[in-house]
């Protein structure tokens, strides 16, 4: 038996067939909300069911339950908002019980309609201080935050088109589709792993020691929206086929990618990351140190304490939580303070910043950091015109 979905059931928002042709020839005469690729990508996250059992917007009683107290108003966890922001003008103009057509800024799209149940004002500074612990400007999410308007519009959806990604189609899967696959291959439990980055070595240490007590790992990287210093997904995702082929029982990994957004919300985030894996059928969750975090906004081990405090009934998936792994000489493995006895002097720690100047510089960082395959091809992305990278 598979693990349930959040809320019970998986949410399918999709229109398709004549139902589709109907609801886009109506859609056409719609007033028009212009949406950006953030919003596309958390639409197609509700269409297929990754944010079960979010059916579209969030309405004013579920953001403000959600922003005050981690839940939605039903009482179920769920730990991020996910809201439209709409520009003042036009919210004037919107009415509940109104539908409106999602239309993409840049490609014209008609990604969905929604049937609009809620328009609101939010204090995008308390959103910011109880969602990312700060509200200073420098921190990426917060940014993202104060950039938009702080009119949101909440509402179902209903979908009539996904984005299509121009590279690696085949990486692309839904919830429904991620199951059928564990089913398949016979995995009772299942790891799922969430990352932004390139599996290095830290990575792959506990990624492999999850391994050892689970059937399979859901490697599932983020490949919606990050901030511009971090690897672009193109890069990334070579870095893991070569990885994959190289390090990884074939038969015991599944590699699919999580479109959505990153949102650099720490703690918080750690939750959300971990009830959309639920959905896509995992039981296991590796959360490790400073998760989803950036700068110094969180402390190393805060989404573990986080998540530590959510009945294990509510969060429903399993949590593995991992101490901050290195290379120790001493040891000559990978470790942790929780199994390797030496001091700091005998550790590897290179910082994001220091990794990514060897990597620009052309340099491999040390074998002990990261697999020389995985090196090679993050050099090679670097040294890519950025237009080829993204
Ligand atoms: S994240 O923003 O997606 O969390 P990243 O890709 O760096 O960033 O991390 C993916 C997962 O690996 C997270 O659970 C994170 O806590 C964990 N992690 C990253 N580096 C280490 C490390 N050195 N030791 C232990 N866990 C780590």
């Amino acid at each position: 038996m598979l693990i349930e979905p959040h809320g019970g059931e998986l949410v399918n928002r999709l229109v398709e067939g004549a139902a589709r042709e109907q609801l886009l020839e109506q859609a056409a005469g719609l007033e028009a909300i212009r949406i950006s690729s953030w919003t596309i990508s958390d639409i197609d996250c509700i269409a297929v069911g990754a944010f079960s059992p979010l059916t579209g917007f969030m309405n004013e009683r579920d953001y403000e339950s959600v922003v005050e107290s981690m839940r939605l108003a039903n009482g179920l966890v769920w730990s991020i908002p996910i809201t439209l922001p709409v520009d003042k003008e036009q919210a004037d103009r919107l009415s509940v019980g109104q539908r409106v057509a999602l239309v993409g800024e840049q490609d014209n799209v008609i990604y969905a309609v929604l049937t609009i149940d809620s328009i609101y004002a939010v204090d995008h500074r308390k959103e910011a201080v109880r969602v990312f612990k700060t509200d200073d400007t420098n921190h990426p999410g917060v940014q993202k935050l104060f950039s938009r308007s702080n009119i949101y519009v909440g509402g179902s959806l209903e979908v009539l088109n996904r984005p299509q990604p121009d590279k690696f189609r085949e990486f692309y899967f839904t919830p429904a589709e991620t199951r059928a696959q564990f089913e398949r291959k016979g995995w009772k439990t299942v790891v799922g792993f969430q990352t932004r980055n390139p599996v290095h070595r830290a990575h792959e240490y506990i990624q492999k020691s999850a391994m050892e007590i689970v059937d399979g790992l859901f490697l599932n990287p983020l490949v919606g929206e990050t901030k511009s210093d971090d690897i672009s997904a193109d890069v990334r995702m070579r870095s893991y086929l070569a990885l994959l082929e190289n390090y990884y029982p074939q038969d015991r990994v599944f590699l699919g990618v999580f479109p959505a957004a990153m949102r650099y919300a720490g703690p918080r985030e750690a939750v959300f990351h971990a009830l959309v894996r639920k959905n896509y059928g995992c039981t296991h969750f590796i959360v490790g140190r400073d998760h989803a975090g950036v700068g110094d906004y969180y402390g190393t081990y805060e989404a573990q304490d986080l998540l530590k405090t959510i009945p294990a009934a509510d969060l429903g998936i399993t949590p593995l939580y991992f101490e901050h792994s290195f290379y120790c000489t001493k040891c000559g493995n990978m470790a942790t303070t929780k199994t390797c006895p030496h001091d700091k002097s005998h550790h590897l720690h290179l910082s994001g910043t220091k990794v990514r100047a060897m990597l620009r510089d052309g340099i491999c960082p040390p074998p002990e950091f990261s697999r020389p395959e995985v090196a090679k091809i993050l050099i090679e992305g670097m040294q890519e015109p950025v237009d080829a990278r993204s």
